[in-house]
């Protein structure tokens, strides 16, 4: 259903995350656990098994090269005339990638003398765990979480914001209407395409998500996005990630990097 697919040696982890539920649900046992899922009707219990299940590990400009490489591509497109502009994060977990496009796009434009609000830019995000998607609409960070930012960029792309903390002790970090405003989050189901969109993308990240599922799901995956992806666009992936043993159209560009 997910198509996340954990093998044995994820026992000890999975055991933990689910236990989660169960604890939240007061069930004793698996068992229980499990008729819960079949009789509840409302269909929630199974989004949040997900949540617990789905690792959500990301940070802001993982993988730096490819924002450099979205920068030089997206300068290239521009100064060919190209003024229309979509970006799709595919699993965009708690909002850092769609971000992350965010600021390179704005950035790449300043140096353009370029405003931004002149283009018709977006960037679908997109991700199975709800929990993630409600952090991502929010784009509330600790300091922590953007401490890769310099001093500038932060006051550029952020303002500080409440906290929730009762002794007040950890700054937090909102991101500026400006960054929200050319993004669409949304629920989707990678292993479950055709996808609803029509695309198409000039760049689609699809990074540290393909390691969980099994070569079938990768496989349509793969077509699906090739489908997604205008000619001459690029698909990245997770740099620990590779097309190996799927059969596809895309010519490698470098590791982790592919062009249609
Ligand atoms: C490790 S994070 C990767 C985040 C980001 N792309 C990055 O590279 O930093 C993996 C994300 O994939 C999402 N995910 C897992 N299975 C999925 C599926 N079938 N459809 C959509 N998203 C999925 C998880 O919820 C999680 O947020």
């Amino acid at each position: 259903m997910s198509g996340i697919h954990l093998n044995e040696s994820k026992e000890t982890l999975l055991n933990a995350r689910i236990r989660k539920r169960l604890n939240v649900l007061k069930l004793d046992n698996y068992e229980d656990y499990l008729e819960y899922l079949l009789k509840e009707n409302k269909g929630e219990e199974i989004h949040y098994l997900i949540d617990v299940v789905s690792t959500n590990v990301t940070s802001f400009f993982r993988g730096g090269d490819h924002f450099d490489f979205l920068s030089d591509a997206v300068m290239k497109w521009y100064n060919e005339g190209q003024r229309r502009f979509r970006f799709w994060s595919a699993a965009s977990s708690t909002g850092e990638e769609p971000h992350s496009i965010a600021i390179s796009l704005f950035e790449t434009f300043k140096k353009l003398n370029t405003d931004i609000k002149s283009l018709d830019i977006k960037i679908l995000a997109t991700d199975i765990a709800y929990s993630t998607i409600i952090k991502c609409k929010d784009g509330i960070y600790s300091e922590k979480k953007i401490d890769t930012i310099s001093p500038a960029m932060r006051n550029e792309y952020f303002d500080s914001c409440f906290n929730s903390d009762k002794d007040n002790s950890n700054k937090f970090y909102c991101v500026k209407d400006k960054l929200k405003d050319i993004i669409v989050f949304t629920w989707l189901n990678l292993s479950n395409p055709p996808f609803p969109m029509k695309g198409p993308f000039d760049i689609v990240f699809c990074r540290n998500v393909m390691i969980y599922f099994d070569n079938k799901v990768r496989q349509n995956l793969v077509n699906e996005i090739y489908r997604l992806v205008k000619p001459c666009g690029y698909l990245f992936v997770g740099h620990s990630e590779s097309l190996l043993n799927v059969e596809n159209s895309f010519s490698t560009v470098r590791p982790s990097i592919f062009i249609k």
